[in-house]
């Protein structure tokens, strides 16, 4: 994908290409795979087969599933765990996981004696496009997300589509989602397409896309000063729709709440970025093609707007949105009232 090539995509019968990585680039690391309880079981025999002494050797550490492992008491057990085992400076760490384990392994590679180095084998769509991509690693506070975290990348990522076998139908829609705003960001012939095939066919060509187009803008603005904000796209309206199920004990999937944030969001680039309505009409019945409104009555609007209101996007107590004013053509940090998004929740709530 890029010129230094951080990432292989391999197919099933090409994963001697990760020994063979491991012997040319971390020739005297010792290895260690991290893995959550669903992983350990399901991903880890395609690795075994590969017939790897050092694979099958390295120390497997397995975290519960589900977002409650990105804590810092589990990033203490993990460190425990390779403390007892004898893991020095020159260790390598192999996440075998979704974006729960890539962002809690980076994170732990960030701070394990000061910062060891680590490579993803994201098994789920959303970490194969999304998590696994751009260094951003982190763990939960409380109940706020992502809020204790560093920038540390990984030596390299191998993309193996096989793993998506067991990802459970739901799991794969989340990560359909974020590659479609990849779409929405670069190329309206892949959104058609994407749209058209829907999340059951999409395989390693479509990616690839993806992965190239979030890779190209970490790579030009790895720290998101910029051009990286592009890719909050549906993640304001989405994140205050994930705290407001997480808050009623009823969580919808990242990439449902993402789908839907697109959806509102393209009211606001109509009001504000001079999105052609037509066209905010059309990537929403897109959308509907795959994702079900969300049941919301009239007084959930001010619980929204306060989460939003916190959103770590914001500046100086403003709200900051990445909008659309075309195809491919994104805005970010443009200023929105909350007026503004009131008046885009209320055609929501009235368009369904
Ligand atoms: N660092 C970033 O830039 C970034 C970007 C997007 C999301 N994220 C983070 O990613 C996390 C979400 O990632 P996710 O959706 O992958 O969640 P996840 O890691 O919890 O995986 C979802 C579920 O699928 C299971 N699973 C994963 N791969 C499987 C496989 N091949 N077969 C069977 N089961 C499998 C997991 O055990 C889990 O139960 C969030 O914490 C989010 O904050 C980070």
């Amino acid at each position: 994908v890029t010129a230094h090539s951080k990432f292989s995509f391999l197919e099933a019968d090409r994963l001697h290409a990760i020994p063979e990585w491991l012997e040319r680039r971390a020739g005297r690391q010792k290895l260690a795979i991290l893995a959550d309880e669903n992983t350990a079981e399901q991903c880890t025999p395609l690795l075994d087969a590969i017939g790897n002494k050092r694979i099958s050797e390295a120390e497997l550490i397995v975290v519960p599933a589900g977002e409650e492992a990105k804590s810092l008491e589990i990033v203490e057990g993990v460190c425990e765990n390779l403390l007892e085992q004898n893991y020095d400076r020159n260790t390598l760490i192999m996440n075998l996981g979704g974006g729960v384990v890539t962002d809690l392994g980076g994170f732990v590679a960030s701070i394990f004696k000061r910062g060891v180095s680590y490579i993803n084998l994201p098994t789920s769509l959303l970490g194969m496009v999304d998590a696994s991509i751009g260094g951003k690693t982190a763990v939960n506070l409380a109940h706020s997300k992502n809020q204790i975290g560093r920038f540390h990348f990984p030596k390299h990522s191998f993309i193996i589509p096989e793993f998506l076998k067991t990802l459970p139908a739901g799991e794969k829609k989340s990560g359909y989602a974020e590659m479609l705003k990849h779409a929405l960001l670069e190329d309206r012939e892949q959104w058609d397409m994407l749209i058209q095939k829907g999340a059951s066919l999409v395989g390693l060509e479509e990616i690839q896309f993806s992965v190239g187009v979030k890779e190209a803008i970490c790579e030009r603005d790895p720290y998101e000063k910029n051009e990286r904000k592009k890719l909050n796209l549906g993640h304001n309206i989405g994140h205050a729709f994930e705290a407001l199920f997480h808050g009623r004990g009823k969580s919808r999937s990242h990439g449902h709440c993402v789908a839907e944030g697109m959806y509102i969001e393209s009211y606001l680039s109509e009001m504000k970025k001079g999105l052609d309505p037509a066209l905010g009409k059309q990537i929403r019945s897109d959308l509907r093609q795959h994702f079900e409104p969300f049941a919301l009555g009239p007084n959930d609007s001010p619980e929204l707007l306060r989460y939003l209101m916190q959103d770590k996007k914001n500046k100086s107590g403003k709200m900051r949105f990445s909008l659309l004013k075309d195809f491919a053509l994104v805005q970010f940090d443009v200023e929105v009232s909350r007026e503004e998004v009131d008046r885009a929740l209320t055609r929501y709530l009235q368009e369904r």
